[in-house]
């Protein structure tokens, strides 16, 4: 049950910094060793590019993953929408291997494009909250999130799930081929760190709380910048705002407003700037930020501590940049719970929208 919490959502939000220990607990020894599947990490070994196929909030968790992937399994990953996949399979490259994310395994959308998959004897893998479910009865392999029941509709604690259980992957694969950044990359130790700045998130609902208040309560539509991971984010921070809250909202590449949707910034236009730790990128989206708030948006800026600034709205505890869109999603969370709360909506069970979408 969800004991003394108003909401699962809130409870699952809540959770977050055990499932991040857990799954260290799960996919590590007590040495912090990576113990991951011999036979996956071969695989992965064995392809030339990995498919990532998966729906709504997996999709965006595929997202964020992609970067430390490619980085420590030295293979292009392309993500795919399980729903246009599976009528338009685009061309593969000579050895494919599919990766399913999906919390529930059950999502129809992905499964025809695994249907395709096994037709075409591409090797794949599920990674899913849910043992026995469908899409990992019939992939190859299963990597399991560890996550506990994920019940409100609006997913959480499976995102951050998917990217730590894909870090465990791309560690374990990048070790086997002796990539040096792997080497160099501790997982247990940086998803301890990860779930201290996740705590200290948590630890700050009220001020949180205090930015949907006047900006999210009322208006029609609002905004999420970013870039590189940020924007990544900021496409998963956007459906969770939509989904429960009702907000006409859109994540988006902060470096792309000036291509033609800031035509859509007025006065009060909430923009919320998602801006990590990233030297390349931070201070071009600081002059994003500025360019907005020059046509008159409202601008909360949430923002890792080591680029954090005088003004800044939300700062989050820094920690390894592979993970950032595990504790740079934490406040976007909060705000979609907060704004969805503010509105009298039932947060939990949002208008129009089923847990696990298993039909076409
Ligand atoms: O169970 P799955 O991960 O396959 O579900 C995919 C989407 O339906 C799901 O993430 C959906 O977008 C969530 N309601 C988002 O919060």
């Amino acid at each position: 049950g969800k004991g003394t919490y108003p909401f699962y959502m809130l409870k699952e939000i809540d959770e977050q910094p055990a499932v991040m220990r857990k799954l260290s607990q799960i996919y590590a020894d007590e040495a912090g060793k990576v113990k991951i599947d011999e036979a996956i990490v071969n695989a992965l070994i064995e392809a030339d590019r990995i498919y990532i196929i998966a729906a709504g909030t997996s999709y965006n968790a595929g997202y964020a993953s992609k970067y430390l992937l490619e980085d420590l399994v030295e293979k292009p990953v392309e993500l795919g929408i399980a729903s246009e996949w599976g009528y338009n399979m685009p061309r593969l490259s000579e050895k494919p291997f599919f990766i399913f994310l999906s919390q529930s395994g059950e999502t129809a959308d992905s499964r025809q494009v695994l249907v395709k998959a096994n037709e075409l004897g591409v090797p794949s893998l599920t990674v899913t909250n849910v043992p026995g479910s469908t899409l990992s009865r019939e992939a190859t392999f299963t990597l399991l999130l560890h996550a506990g029941p994920e019940i409100a509709v609006a997913s959480t604690k499976a995102y951050t799930a998917q990217i730590a259980a894909l870090a465990f992957l791309a560690k374990a694969t990048g070790t086997a081929i002796h990539n040096d950044k792997a080497a160099n990359f501790d997982v247990v130790h940086e998803l301890s760190i990860v779930a201290q700045s996740i705590e200290a998130t948590l630890s700050e609902k009220e001020l949180i709380e205090s930015k949907v208040t006047g900006l999210l309560e009322t208006t029609r539509n609002a905004f999420y910048i970013g870039r590189g991971q940020d924007y990544y984010v900021s496409m998963e921070a956007s459906l969770k705002l939509k989904e429960i809250s009702y907000i006409q909202c859109e994540g988006f590449a902060a470096g792309e407003l000036k291509h033609g949707t800031i035509a859509l910034i007025e006065d009060n236009t909430p923009v919320l700037a998602l801006i990590s730790n990233n030297p390349k990128v931070a201070a071009h989206t600081r002059g994003n930020v500025s360019e907005v708030a020059a046509r008159g948006a409202n601008v909360v800026t949430i923002v890792e501590q080591d680029a954090a600034i005088e003004g800044d709205d939300i700062v989050i505890n820094n920690v390894h940049p592979y993970l950032s869109s595990i504790s740079m999603v934490i406040p976007t969370q909060l705000i979609a719970y907060y704004a969805s709360l503010h509105r009298g909506l039932d947060v939990d069970k949002p208008r129009n929208l089923a847990k696990s979408v298993t039909v076409e």
